[in-house]
């Protein structure tokens, strides 16, 4: 992976646990914050989402959530849901202060390399308004399937099939 500047940055994302829920939530919160503002939105479900919830989250073996620390602070994280075939890609989130270096990029990549053999192609939804997402979706390889009304915007529903080769490494 290369960042913005050009300097290699090699990205080890962990498996989080439920010792990680309330930096998790903190780091959902303030990524999740300019959508908000964007949509109009302030309950999103990364925004709204308790303590709780995000605890239940890490325990899930069907939900794994992965993390990028660098000394210890929790940079960046993902969640992939498996349901059936598909892997559903959620809470891609990087800190405010760490964006646009590549972190997002290298974790969503990260999260489809190690998602089991079995998923075939991943899923994922955004606001309408999230031209950043949407560029990043795209150059992915993420293709728009439908649209769905929330609020008064759309989300947008993006899919890609798994590049053939890639299985599970986690
Ligand atoms: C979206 C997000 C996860 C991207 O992570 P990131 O580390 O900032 O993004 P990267 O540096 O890996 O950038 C990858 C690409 O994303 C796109 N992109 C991301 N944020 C962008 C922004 N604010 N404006 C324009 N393009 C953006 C670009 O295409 C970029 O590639 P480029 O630099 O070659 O043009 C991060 O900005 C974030 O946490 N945003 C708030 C939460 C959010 O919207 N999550 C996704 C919800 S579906």
């Amino acid at each position: 992976m290369v960042g913005k500047l050009g300097h290699p940055r090699p990205v080890k994302p962990l498996l989080l646990d439920e010792s990680a829920a309330g930096e998790l939530l903190t780091l959902q919160r303030a990524a999740f914050l300019v959508e908000a503002r964007a949509h109009r939105n302030f309950e999103l479900p990364p925004l709204v989402e308790t303590l709780e919830e995000v605890r239940a989250a890490l325990a899930d073996p069907a939900c794994p959530v992965w993390g990028v620390r660098e000394a210890g602070r929790l940079l960046a994280t993902v969640r992939l849901r498996v349901s059936g075939e598909a892997g559903e890609i959620g809470r891609l989130a990087v800190v405010p202060d760490r964006q646009g270096e590549g972190l997002g990029r290298a974790l969503l990549l990260a999260a489809e390399t190690a998602a089991p053999a079995a998923v075939t192609r991943f899923r994922l939804c955004t606001g309408e308004r999230s031209a950043g997402p949407l560029r990043l979706y795209a150059g992915l390889g993420y293709r728009e399937t439908h649209r769905s009304p929330e609020a008064d915007y759309q989300l947008v529903h993006l899919e890609k099939p798994r590049a053939a080769g890639s299985g599970e490494h986690r």
